[in-house]
């Protein structure tokens, strides 16, 4: 099967097993639910589900066992593009092509939404805690990965230096510290949560996490390129807000032909780490090719 029609798929079946997960009590007020399913199913690629799942199963592991985390990171992701969204943050009006979270909600439910989404996102992992307790300890350290990937240390982290360095000079320390923080984060722990959760050995793990930082870094910096030269029907999401927001990005620094060698560079040396896995990680390297080629 061709690689596209390969993460298709992939896509489809992520967004079946987040239906299956999505909270469906009656007594949920109605619109919380709305706005939540709103953004969650809008569509995006789901690289993040499909890289936990793909980290796991490089050291064959139970893909079953590490759905709920997948899932709980698309989850996290999503929130985190809503309140990305507001005009408090980068005021965007579009994304995933559709009118963003605010846009048709409002601010306070967007908030919201993004707040049930993360806090649902916890109480799916532990409410899928493995019973045996090998399996629940490697769980529970994927968890922890994952819930440290996403705060302060990691993805709020980044998210809190990129704000404050609107409109600053350029300092490049602080570039690689906010891109890797703000997106590297979440797709290094795609990777590691996967491979521990799984009982993933040092050499993999290893292997996985140079994978997740290279292409973690890759990916924003293409993603700041998108921003510059993308399509917007495309990318479903507008162009130049990181210029209107005065961001500190790779183009800015280094520009376009400049970055575009940094990736190539990011990117050849994250196949590099997982050519340990020979056959079983095909996947993961075409998935690597087309993070640093994509056009959306
Ligand atoms: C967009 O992430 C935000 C960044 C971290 C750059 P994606 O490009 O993965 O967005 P979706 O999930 O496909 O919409
Ligand atoms: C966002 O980076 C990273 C997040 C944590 C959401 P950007 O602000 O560049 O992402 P886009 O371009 O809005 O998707
Ligand atoms: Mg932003
Ligand atoms: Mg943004
Ligand atoms: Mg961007």
């Amino acid at each position: 099967m061709e690689f596209k029609d390969r993460l298709n798929n992939y896509i489809r079946e992520i967004d079946g097993y987040l239906k299956v997960f999505f909270p469906r009590e009656e007594d949920i007020p109605r619109d919380i639910i709305e706005a939540m399913e709103y953004s969650i199913f809008a569509g995006g690629k789901r690289l993040r589900p499909i890289l936990l799942i793909e980290g796991a199963k490089s050291i064959g592991g139970n893909i079953k066992r590490v759905l709920p985390l997948a899932c709980a990171l698309e989850m996290i992701h999503t929130y985190s593009l809503i309140h990305d969204d507001l005009p408090s943050m980068d005021n965007d009006d579009f994304r995933r092509g559709k009118p963003t979270n605010h846009k048709v909600f409002g601010e306070g439910m967007a908030i919201l939404a993004g707040d049930g989404l993360l806090n649902y996102s916890y109480e799916l992992m532990i409410n899928n805690i493995p019973k045996d307790i090998v399996e629940m300890k490697n769980y529970i350290e994927g968890m922890k990965e994952i819930a440290r990937a996403a705060g302060i240390m990691g993805m709020i982290g980044g998210q809190v230096k990129d704000l404050e360095y609107e409109g600053k000079d350029m300092d490049i320390d602080t570039l690689h510290y906010i891109h890797s923080h703000k997106t590297g984060a979440l797709i290094r722990a795609s990777l590691r949560a996967g491979a521990i959760a799984s009982g993933a050995n040092n050499n993999e793990l290893t292997a996985l996490t140079i994978y997740g930082e290279k292409l973690g870094l890759a990916f924003q910096i293409v993603d700041d390129i998108l921003d510059i030269i993308g399509n917007v029907a495309k990318l479903g999401k507008p162009i130049g807000s990181d210029k209107d927001n005065k961001k500190l990005t790779y183009p800015n620094i280094y520009g376009l032909e400049e970055s575009k060698a940094i990736i190539d560079r990011l990117l050849s040396e994250a196949l590099e780490a997982i050519s340990i896995f020979g056959s079983k990680a095909k996947f993961l390297e075409e998935l690597g090719v087309f993070i640093c080629k994509r056009d959306y």
